[in-house]
């Protein structure tokens, strides 16, 4: 008799998860989904793959993933919905406007690259900023899959300037502006994973593609530990990176580290955090994921919309690789700022890293496909 009830608990189970997970028939004929809504975003993440990202962890895709942040970070609790209504789309709608805050300088490419998406499919602009973004990432070697949540109103008007941090900004000034807009210290810490597969293309005069560690192409951990190694404090900036950064060892190499990143490095706030990101790859992609997952919705109401993250490609897995020291340099230029024991990390053979330019290794930035 228990058997048989379980049987008949079993296959009523078995029909409610059917119904549940029951696909509609997309209008295009190629895909399905659990919600028509999500339809379009079966077919948006198809054209940014083939026509935007080239399904690459490349320029294209870093800089779709820098707009979801200053898009969103338009909002603050203090100021009211007057100063920014968050991931909106306002940084597209409004570009003209929010493209005068100094701390947009480069996000125009973005702008420029994914503005025309919007006559082409039915999607509001605050979702097509956070989709790519979700999409762009994907294709980053060791990201997490992103949650994407569709149904953003438009924006009705620009985020005030001033809300997105400066790289020069007092550490404790960049905490509050994000607490007021809904973060952490910590989950700050988590969201800067993003500066994994990030480059400065405005900081430094004459100079595109910065690095902010070794491996921009990976959604790895090195830049955990690549921010925490000191630089030869005797060399001069370069021109125009004076406040923005401090000095780092694989200067010569090509690489930058940003003040803000160092500083959040050495806090007392988020020391050990961001101590406790090196080498732990599950840490970054857990942290990334639910911090984004935030991030992507600031000022929304989430109860009317719905979840589309099925849309959003599987990421392609990380390398197999544990953090390393670039070569070159090793754990005697750690600085240090959380008591709880550093792991024990290789260098990686060599007289100094090359860093690569281009997602296939390419040392030759005018080689690059996106
Ligand atoms: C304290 C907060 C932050 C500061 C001060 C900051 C600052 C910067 C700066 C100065 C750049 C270089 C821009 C250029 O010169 O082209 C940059 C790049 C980037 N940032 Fe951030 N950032 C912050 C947080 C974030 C967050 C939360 C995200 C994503 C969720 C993000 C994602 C990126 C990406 C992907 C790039 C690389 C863009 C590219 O390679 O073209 N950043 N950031």
């Amino acid at each position: 008799m228990v058997f048989k009830l379980s049987i008949g608990f079993l296959a009523l189970a078995t029909l409610a998860s059917a119904a549940n997970f029951r696909r509609v028939a997309c209008p295009d004929g190629v895909h399905t989904a659990t919600n028509e809504a999500c339809c379009v975003f079966h077919e948006l993440a198809d054209f940014l793959q083939t026509n935007k990202f080239d399904s690459t962890c490349g320029e294209d895709a870093h800089e779709a993933l820098r707009l979801t942040f200053h898009d969103a970070i338009g909002f603050s609790f203090e100021q009211g919905p007057s100063v920014g209504t968050g991931a909106d789309g306002s940084v597209i709608l409004f570009e003209s406007t929010e493209l005068m805050d100094p701390a947009n300088n480069g996000i125009d490419d973005a702008i420029d690259n994914l503005k025309p998406l919007l006559s082409m499919f039915d999607v509001t602009a605050g979702d097509l900023v956070q989709f790519a973004g979700a999409v762009a990432v994907s294709n980053c070697p060791g990201a997490p899959q992103l949650q994407f949540m569709a149904g953003r109103p438009n924006a009705t008007h620009p985020a005030a300037l001033g809300l997105v941090p400066k790289p020069e900004d007092p550490v404790d000034m960049i905490f509050a502006r994000m607490e007021d807009a809904g973060f952490s210290p910590t989950e700050l810490v988590s969201l800067l994973a993003s500066h994994t597969i990030a480059r400065s293309d405005t900081l430094i005069d004459n100079r595109q593609a910065v690095p902010f560690d070794s491996t921009p192409f990976t959604f790895d951990t090195q830049v955990f530990l690549e921010v925490l190694l000191r630089g030869n404090e005797t060399l001069p900036p370069a021109s125009g990176e004076a406040a923005a950064q401090v000095p780092n060892p694989l200067a010569a190499q090509g690489e930058m580290r940003l003040q803000s990143d160092f500083a959040i490095s050495q806090s007392p706030q988020t020391a050990c955090f961001w101590q406790f990101m090196v080498n732990n790859q599950q840490a970054i992609q857990q942290g990334f994921h639910d911090a984004m997952a935030k991030l992507a919705v600031v000022g929304q109401d989430t109860s009317k919309m719905i979840d589309c993250s099925e849309a959003v490609p599987v990421p392609v897995p990380a390398v197999a690789k544990q953090a390393t020291f670039p070569a070159g340099t090793g754990p005697e230029l750690l600085q240090l700022a959380c008591d709880s024991p550093f792991p024990s990390l290789a260098t990686d053979p060599g007289q100094a890293t090359t860093i690569p330019e281009c997602p296939d290794g390419d040392t030759n930035l005018n080689d690059c496909p996106s």
